[in-house]
């Protein structure tokens, strides 16, 4: 049977460049907005990919279930790569929430439904969920936001700040691929969260057009000293792709050019 890789997000940025590596089987990529999803099913197809493309919203657990539907039609579910998020620049604490917290949850759990054996899930965090401390009851409630009122009690630690909220959310993603990783096990399967940093795709070049000081600095504290670009996310995650990654799961692996290191040295002083 065929392989079948699905890419949320993959209509953009490090999702689309995600999209570029998968050159055997076939790549599903989806995102809510159809032109985007077009044109970038014509690149992936002008360098040879075997692409196809679902309209989802990862926020609508049904929308997810359809896609994943969709991506099972053309073969075995092999891998998901979950690239699919928006930034605090939303502006809207629930949004965020609903999109890159609840959307993930939504993403795992209908990815596990659909995979038999032998796959591997990626989420794509970020550098901010390592800025957000532990603490047992909140970790709890980023673990299950789909639980009743979750998303209100973790926006009312939040002082409706979205940019904390795309924090919180994804520390989420990475306690939810450490949740996962034992349940995916069992499928022989894996699940692992990747935590970019600064990385120039249209939401970091948005981020830096409305926030330029704050980007000049990071980039200037950055230890590689300059901003990340997609190929060096998409790489990383065709790697955890792949079966050279077999014996990786259950953990989050940044790629900030050591970004995060001298963001935490600055919050403990
Ligand atoms: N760039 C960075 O510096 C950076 C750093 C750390 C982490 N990240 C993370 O990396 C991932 C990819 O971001 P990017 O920088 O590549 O951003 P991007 O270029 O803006 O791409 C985001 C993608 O997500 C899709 N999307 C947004 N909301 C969606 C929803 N509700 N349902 C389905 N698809 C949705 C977008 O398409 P539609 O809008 O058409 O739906 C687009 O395809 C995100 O999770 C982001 O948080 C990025």
């Amino acid at each position: 049977m065929k392989k079948v890789h699905v890419i949320t997000g993959g209509s953009s940025g490090i999702g689309l460049e995600c999209a570029k590596l998968f050159k055997e089987g076939t790549v599903v990529i989806a995102s809510r907005g159809e032109d985007k999803l077009i044109t970038a099913s014509e690149e992936l197809n002008n360098i040879g990919i075997d692409v196809e493309y679902y309209s989802t919203d990862v926020s609508d657990k049904e929308s997810v279930k359809k896609l994943i539907d969709y991506a099972k039609s053309f073969g075995e579910l092999k891998t998901m790569v979950h690239a699919a998020g928006v930034s605090g620049t939303v502006g809207d604490v629930m949004k965020t929430l609903k999109i890159d917290l609840l959307g993930t949850y939504n993403v795992v759990e209908e990815t596990y439904n659909g995979i038999d054996k032998g796959a591997s899930v990626i989420l794509i965090a970020s550098m901010m969920g390592h800025m957000v401390s532990s603490n047992n009851d909140q970790d709890e409630l980023l673990r299950n936001p789909q639980q009743e009122d979750a998303l209100e009690k973790i926006a009312s630690f939040l002082d409706g700040d979205s940019d904390l909220a795309y924090n919180y959310a994804k520390h989420g993603v990475q306690l939810i691929a450490k949740l996962n990783a034992t349940r995916f096990g069992k499928k022989n399967s894996r699940i692992v969260s990747v935590s970019p940093g600064i990385i120039m795709t249209p939401m970091a070049k948005k981020a830096s057009a409305e926030h330029p000081e704050r980007m000049e600095y990071m980039k200037s504290i950055t230890p590689i000293g300059k901003n990340g670009e997609s190929e060096e996310v998409s790489e990383l995650v065709h790697f955890l792709a792949s079966d050279k990654a077999s014996f990786i799961t259950g953990t989050d692996i940044l790629v900030d050019g050591g970004l995060t290191l001298n963001l935490q040295k600055q919050k403990q002083k």
